[in-house]
């Protein structure tokens, strides 16, 4: 995936996902973290969008670093005390610095189609983190995307000045893993009615949990937790977005 992708998007990402509950996934995150012994402390964020989690998050007594690839998404988020960021692609970030924990929210591991670059950002993880510390992230869940086969979707989005329109369009790569959907955005400027039309493909890949258990053992990691994110039930072919708590293993 290019870093294009999020550029166009990243103008209207704030308000297509004004109904997602960041404020929720915050407090749950803050809780799953406890859960697994990190209740404060240093975070790193890998993918931090916008930067709403990491604000949340650090409203909430964390200090929050966030690496994002989009210039356009960096420029977008807000810093606020406790939570910075800055741009670079978590494949190949080296900040010489060591965390409580890795997190990386909303699919972020998903955009690593590639082998090599799942490979990378887990090394990256495990690079960034104390020995015992947690990297937890979300993705799509491969048993569920077999089981439910993703959809035609249309969102609609507006506020006082535009009204988004985005179709999102999937086509599947079975034997890869993989999921490219295609978004055509439509944004309508309300006081003029003029239409800007934005097209983009986001490629997707899914994870198994032996695929999961197989790079840990890689990179230097034990799964020490599995659950749908969010609702913390056990995952199946239910579970589109899977959470899974990896914790570092020391060196020997
Ligand atoms: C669906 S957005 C999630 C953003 C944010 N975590 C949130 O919850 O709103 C996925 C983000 O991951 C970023 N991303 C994907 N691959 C990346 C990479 N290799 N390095 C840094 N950022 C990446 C994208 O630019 C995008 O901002």
């Amino acid at each position: 995936m290019s870093s294009a992708v999020f550029s166009a998007y990243s103008r209207y990402y704030d308000l297509l996902y004004r109904d997602k509950d960041y404020s929720g996934e915050a407090h749950y995150v803050h809780e799953l973290l406890g859960r697994y012994g990190v209740s404060t402390g240093n975070l790193l964020e890998f993918g931090s969008g916008t930067g709403i989690h990491g604000r949340l998050l650090a409203e909430r007594g964390f200090h929050v670093y966030g690496i994002e690839r989009s210039a356009d998404m960096v420029a977008r988020a807000e810093g606020s005390e406790g939570f910075s960021c800055e741009q670079g692609d978590i494949c190949t970030v080296q900040l010489d610095r060591h965390f409580d924990a890795v997190l990386s929210l909303f699919h972020v591991i998903s955009y690593q189609i590639s082998n090599k670059d799942v490979l990378a950002v887990f090394s990256r993880a495990a690079e960034h983190l104390k020995d015992g510390g947690l990297f937890v992230f979300d993705f799509w869940y491969s048993p569920a995307v077999s089981a439910q086969r993703p959809e035609v979707r249309v969102k609609r989005m507006a506020d006082d000045s535009v009204e988004i329109t985005r179709i999102a369009e999937p086509r599947l790569f079975p034997n890869e893993n993989r999921v490219d959907v295609y978004y055509t955005i439509y944004a309508r400027e309300l006081a003029s009615g003029a239409i800007a039309v934005m097209e983009e493909t986001h490629p997707m890949r899914h994870f198994s949990l032996p695929e999961i258990d197989l790079l840990c053992e890689m990179t230097g990691f034990k799964r020490v937790g599995t659950e749908e994110f969010l609702s913390g039930k056990p995952v199946g072919e239910d579970t589109w977005g899977a959470c899974v708590i990896l914790r570092k293993r020391a060196k020997t």
